[in-house]
């Protein structure tokens, strides 16, 4: 009887080792890779090698704590008849020695390893904050025309009222910042009686030439098609179609917000220029562009 107490009181000793072992080597794990993606993070940006860092890390800590729950859920009961319950003064001295020393526990060294394990876990997650990157500020709102910005084609060319035919379009940039993603617009001429602005835009043509942002206002694919019969400009990416003559209105496809219009004049030596900034925010809808659209 008592051998066979014996048995299983070693066959459930070897599997707390077992237990214990699997919490220590996966805590490690959990740690060792949340190390490492702070490292990768900072010095590396592979996102992939990252992302396999960040799975090790949360399994490791999540399959410690299972198996340490485990171990300590699964404690046996076993009962034995006892003749004598005192131990020899030999075991008590040595009990004694053992509750006095101020070595390490096995609770007290898998709580730091639960603590380091969680705390290098929490500091890889909060790294991350750092890509957020200074306020945006008005950036999103302004582009480099300003009042006077005279209007250059795509070779830095000075354009007049005169160059621009009737059925062309012509992609337009302010003097100085050819090239700038945001502030390219798209030029074109219609007949000045077809026009159908809002009150407040009748000065914002010369002519009958009217420019338009050329930053789809669905996804910010470059709307470079234009259909001079119909007057209307194309985005070939998801096919926004937006009118020219009535500032830049939606007549079809995904987009929700019309062209942002650049306001036109000509300047003292008889050039192109801008009268200010868009009609709007350039590109694609985000989620506070109601403040100044
Ligand atoms: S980006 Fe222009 S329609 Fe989608």
């Amino acid at each position: 009887m008592s051998d066979a107490i014996g048995q299983e009181q070693r066959y459930d000793n070897e599997r707390g080792a077992r237990g214990q072992r699997l919490v220590l080597v996966s805590f490690a794990i959990s740690m060792l890779a949340s190390a490492g993606l702070i490292v990768f993070y900072v010095f590396s940006g592979w996102t992939q090698v990252e992302g396999v860092l960040l799975g090790l890390a949360l399994g490791g800590l999540g399959i410690g704590m299972i198996a340490w729950s485990t171990d300590v859920l699964q404690i046996p009961d076993h009962v034995e008849d006892r003749a004598e319950l005192r131990s020899s003064e030999e075991a008590r001295a040595t009990a004694e020695s053992l509750l006095d020393s101020p070595g390490i526990t096995r609770r007290t060294m898998l709580l730091r390893l639960l603590g380091g394990a969680g705390g290098l876990l929490a500091a890889a997650l909060v790294v991350p904050a750092l890509s957020l990157g200074p306020h945006p500020g008005q950036s999103l709102f302004r582009t480099k025309w300003r009042r006077g910005s005279r209007v250059v084609d795509a070779d830095g060319n000075l354009l007049r009222p005169d160059y621009i035919g009737i059925k062309s379009i012509t992609t337009i940039f302010p003097e100085g910042h050819v090239g700038s993603g945001d502030s390219q617009a798209v030029l074109m001429r219609v007949d000045p009686e077809s026009l159908q602005l809002p009150p407040d835009r009748k000065n914002w043509t010369v002519e009958g030439i009217i420019a338009y942002s050329k930053v789809c206002t669905h996804a910010g694919c470059p709307v470079n098609l234009y259909r001079s019969q119909a007057r209307e400009l194309l985005c070939p990416c998801h096919q926004s179609t937006f009118n020219v003559l009535d500032g830049g209105q939606v007549v079809f496809g995904p987009a929700k917000r019309p062209l942002p219009q650049l306001p036109l004049m000509v300047d003292d030596e008889g050039y192109l220029a801008a009268r200010g900034d868009f009609s709007g925010p350039i590109g694609p809808s985000f989620w506070d562009i109601h403040k100044n659209d």
